[in-house]
């Protein structure tokens, strides 16, 4: 099966990025750990208080991230989710902490991640009611804005369940406003054209104006099925979504469930390589208590971390299919470029990709270096257009490479493509 399909990337709109939520966040992909995919709406603190969603569950991966390097790697915020509220809302209409899971409170919980130099997330709803049956924010948008400011809070997950849709864009530019009036630094994290898509497509400049990421598609499981489904939405939609990603703006695919149960390393490693394609917030939701030394090393990954949060602040994106492989590339600095080869025959063993098959390989003209950062660290050296080398992917995994041109005079109207954010597809099939 030879049938290559390019998708060659054209250059026409202007970048977005003048037009992002100005409160001087969310420069890069944001950083750190959500409590959601891995221990969901535990609330049994009586049989499995190691589990349950509480305070005590922060603070220990808090003093885990610490001890553990994951602070000095970048990851930042400790982002609690669903189910830690009050069922109830106390006498002047605020949320309260569920008082048994938490009996400190949130503004000493925000005390004890900030001390640890962390940042705190907390979770709410633009509808009537949080997903799993907590008060929703719809009516007190001011009121929870300013609760959260005054306790410390420094990262806003909203949510979107039990909201009329047509009010979804209200709801969220309203919250928006609110948390800008209390004065204090909050990432704001949507799920706005989540529950827009379903009804029409999303207003993506309205979007970037808002927040600071956005969630686009379904929850990630702990799966290679789900993976690779988010990855192909991504894929599909990357006309629309890709130009919208820049410094203070990201489209969100959802946590990183590496360290689990359900994805094979090599899977891991194609989850972590392609979160930074994408320039997606790092948010990993697992056990730091307990991880497997391989699955650290590669969240720990300085080279990947590296490409996640280039300061170019492009999105990459999906540039050919290719007999079962999928190549995506993502600009960086510097006029470099990240490549992703990704193997999707799901059968047999490691399969060759010549690496000049790859459309961004342009810029080795006439001569680029190469490193390949996964499936392990190798520098593969000065290659030209013409080079020969191939690299081997397993099955279900991707090999990750930087490409920096390797003339300082280097001169090739093709690549001034990748320092502009729009793209627009055109399917080319040759042999
Ligand atoms: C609020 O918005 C203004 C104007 O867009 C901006 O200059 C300011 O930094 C924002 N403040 C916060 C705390 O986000
Ligand atoms: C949603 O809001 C629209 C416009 O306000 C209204 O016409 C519609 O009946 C509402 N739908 C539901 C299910 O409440
Ligand atoms: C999208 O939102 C922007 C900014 O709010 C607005 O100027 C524009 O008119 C909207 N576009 C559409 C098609 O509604
Ligand atoms: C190629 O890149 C590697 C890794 O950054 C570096 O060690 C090496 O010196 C570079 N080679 C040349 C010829 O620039």
């Amino acid at each position: 099966m030879c049938r290559v399909v390019f998708v060659v990337a054209l250059v026409v709109l202007v970048s977005p990025e003048a037009h992002g939520l100005d409160n001087g966040l969310a420069l890069k992909p944001t950083m750190g750990w959500l409590h959601w995919e891995r221990f969901m709406c535990n609330t049994d603190c009586d049989t499995d208080p190691d589990n349950c969603v509480s305070e005590r569950l922060y603070m220990q991966m808090a003093d885990v991230m610490v001890k553990e390097g994951w602070r000095e790697a970048g990851y930042e915020y400790v982002c609690i989710d669903d189910c830690w509220p009050s069922h109830q809302r106390d006498a002047q209409g605020r949320l309260q902490a569920d008082p048994k899971r938490f009996p400190g409170g949130i503004k000493k919980l925000a005390d004890y991640i900030h001390s640890r130099g962390l940042k705190l997330g907390i979770y709410g709803d633009v509808g009537t009611s949080t997903c799993a049956g907590y008060p929703g924010s719809l009516g007190y948008y001011e009121t929870d804005a300013q609760t959260f400011a005054d306790w410390g809070v420094d990262l806003l997950k909203f949510d979107g369940c039990y909201m009329n849709w047509t009010r979804l864009g209200d709801g969220y530019v309203t919250m928006s406003k609110a948390l800008n009036r209390t004065g204090r630094n909050i990432i704001y994290s949507c799920e706005w054209p989540l529950y827009e898509w379903p009804f029409h497509q999303p207003n993506y400049t309205a979007i970037r104006e808002t927040c600071n990421h956005w969630r686009n598609f379904a929850d990630v499981y702990d799966s290679w099925s789900s993976i690779k489904s988010i990855v192909e939405w991504t894929a599909a939609h990357q006309e629309i979504i890709v130009p919208s990603a820049g410094p203070g703006g990201w489209n969100d695919p959802d946590m990183l469930v590496i360290g689990n149960f359900g994805l094979s390393h090599d899977q891991q490693e194609s989850q972590m390589a392609l979160w930074a394609i994408m320039a997606a917030p790092l948010l990993m939701s697992n056990d730091l208590r307990d991880i497997c030394p391989r699955s650290k090393g590669l969240l720990q990954n300085r080279q990947i971390i590296a490409i996640s949060q280039d300061p170019l602040g492009k999105q990459g994106y999906r540039t050919a299919k290719v007999d079962s492989f999928e190549v995506w590339e993502r600009p960086l600095s510097k006029k470099r470029l990240a490549i992703a080869v990704l193997n999707k025959q799901e059968i047999g063993g490691p399969r060759r990709f010549p690496i000049g098959m790859a459309p961004g390989w342009k810029i080795c003209d006439p001569q680029c270096n190469v490193t390949q950062i996964l499936p392990q660290y190798k520098e593969l050296g000065i290659q030209t257009l013409h080079s020969k080398v191939a690299v081997l992917v397993n099955p279900s995994g991707t090999v990750l490479m930087t490409v920096t041109p390797a003339n300082r005079h280097f001169k090739s109207h093709h690549s001034l493509h990748w320092q502009d954010t729009s793209i627009k597809d055109k399917h080319t099939t040759i042999l």
